[in-house]
């Protein structure tokens, strides 16, 4: 038999295989709350080790494509309880990606109130999907003010603790392809001249302040970042 087969484990939780499922954003989530199709795509691939599940916004300013979950509202913690159990009676491991959009965003795509935010006001090139209007080009984002910065952290850290609450059996930050974490990291898109901009040091800052701030609410070994350092997508 296949070493993949056979059992291993991550920190404290025994995996009943070496196969982990990568984060795929599969926008089925009406309304940003996640419902039964989506419990039940995560139970057909539950014979995995682990899954990380699609990309999910701590808050309305996160969810900048159309119909991606959220993990901000008791509604979306009542939703992803159903794909939680559903995995867990199948054997594998569960972890919650936790995906701010920042400026990978549209206005049509988001709910009524949310803004578009990045570290600085630099629109990605390109285009995206809306449901509302088709393709449409990325908007120059509002920069993000110190208030915003600390609000953002609190809603990671609330996005997590409702991860748990969830039963999730934990969370990767998404730090990789181009959404807010990275674009604080990356210095095409964070132009500031604050603590959060220039040296590298200043850049990775906000990053590891969230890193940080979610560990001392969930502990270390239910924390997960996703890097992408040679990555070019958005
Ligand atoms: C449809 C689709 C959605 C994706 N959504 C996410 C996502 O939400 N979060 C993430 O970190 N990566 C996402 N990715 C990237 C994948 O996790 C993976 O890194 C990528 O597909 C490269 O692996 P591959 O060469 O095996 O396809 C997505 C990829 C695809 C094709």
């Amino acid at each position: 038999m296949s070493i993949l087969y056979t059992s291993t484990t991550l920190g404290p939780l025994v995996l009943q295989n070496r196969m982990v499922m990568a984060p795929m954003t599969r926008s089925r989530a009406t309304g940003n709350i996640p419902n039964a199709l989506m419990a039940d795509y995560y139970a057909q691939r539950g014979t995995a080790g682990l899954i990380i599940t699609e990309g999910a916004s701590p808050s309305p300013n996160g969810l900048g494509y159309a119909r991606i979950p959220g993990i901000f509202s008791q509604a979306q913690v009542e939703g992803w309880k159903a794909t939680t159990e559903a995995v867990h009676k199948k054997g594998a491991k569960i972890f919650l990606q936790i995906m701010h959009s920042g400026r990978i965003s549209h206005p049509l795509n988001m709910p009524a109130g949310a803004r578009v935010i990045a570290p600085s006001a630099v629109a990605a090139s390109g285009e995206m999907y809306t449901d509302a209007g088709g393709m449409k080009p990325f908007p120059v984002p509002e920069a993000m003010t110190l208030e915003d910065i600390k609000s953002t952290v609190a809603e990671y850290v609330q996005g997590a603790k409702n991860a748990v609450a969830a039963g999730f059996d934990g969370i990767e930050l998404h730090g990789a392809n181009g959404y807010l974490l990275e674009q604080f990291i990356r210095p095409n898109s964070n132009l500031r001249t604050d603590n959060y901009g220039g040296s590298i040091e200043n850049r990775a800052r906000f990053v590891l302040e969230v890193v940080n701030a979610v560990i001392a609410a969930i502990g270390r070994e239910k924390v997960g970042i996703r890097l992408s350092p040679f990555g070019v997508f958005q």
